[in-house]
């Protein structure tokens, strides 16, 4: 049967039918009803983004911290001039020391991002790309909200929540979570990307940490 690409954000992408569906298909609202004050990645992880943070967002300018809790990994000797962040939890968000400013939106029920055109100097989304149904859609209006040659910094790890992260995402490795990124990225229209292995697995040791980075 002929697959709707417009309708379908799979087919659009050249996925198998279902590849956004999950196996907790309740609302997500109440999956991220009780708070999480928890750190989802090690301490190695962790120093390994801030590392890359250090490097590529612009001290001084707007940050959005997409997906967002009560950590955004940020080096702490640095000023942004200020950081938005967006998450699904208000006391985590609340807790968050680094927020000026801070919204509640379900991006699988509304991807469109209540910011002005041009408006940010830089995105992060950390350890949570796997739980979008509509990620192309949402990165569309983050690239929106992007200023020319800004960047936008996606990073994951091998942990999530199993019965929220879409079905292509629980198919795939490591290198394959990079190249649905980048394939992410492309769609929705950067035209630069990077992918940066920044800390590897080691069993009982380390979480590994990937990040890939665009920039419009
Ligand atoms: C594992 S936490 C990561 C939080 C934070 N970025 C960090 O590094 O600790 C996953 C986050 O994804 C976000 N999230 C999950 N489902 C969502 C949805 N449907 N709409 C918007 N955000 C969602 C929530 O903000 C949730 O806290």
């Amino acid at each position: 049967m002929e697959r709707d690409h417009k309708a379908d954000p799979a087919a659009a992408l050249g996925l198998p039918p279902g590849a956004f569906e999950k196996l907790d298909a309740e609302d997500d609202a109440l999956f991220y009803e009780p708070p999480r004050l928890v750190c989802h990645i090690d301490d190695g992880a962790i120093a390994a983004l801030t590392a890359l943070y250090r490097k590529v967002l612009p001290p001084g300018g707007v940050l959005l911290d997409l997906m967002s809790s009560w950590v955004s990994h940020l080096p702490p000797e640095i000023g942004y001039g200020q950081i938005v962040g967006h998450g699904m939890n208000a006391t985590e968000l609340a807790a968050n020391p680094r927020l000026d400013r801070w919204f509640i939106q379900d991006l699988n029920r509304d991807p469109n991002l209540p910011l002005d055109d041009a408006s940010v100097d830089a995105a992060m989304i950390c350890v949570s790309i796997q739980y979008l149904q509509q990620p192309v859609a949402v990165l569309r209006e983050v690239a929106r909200v992007l200023r020319p040659g800004a960047p936008l910094v996606i990073s994951f790890s091998n942990r999530c929540f199993w019965t929220k992260a879409v079905a292509i995402w629980r198919a795939l490795d490591v290198e394959g979570h990079a190249r649905l990124v980048e394939l992410y990225l492309r769609h929705a229209g950067f035209p630069r990307i990077e992918s940066h292995r920044l800390a590897e697995w080691v069993e009982d040791t380390s979480d590994p940490m990937t990040a890939v980075v665009g920039w419009v």
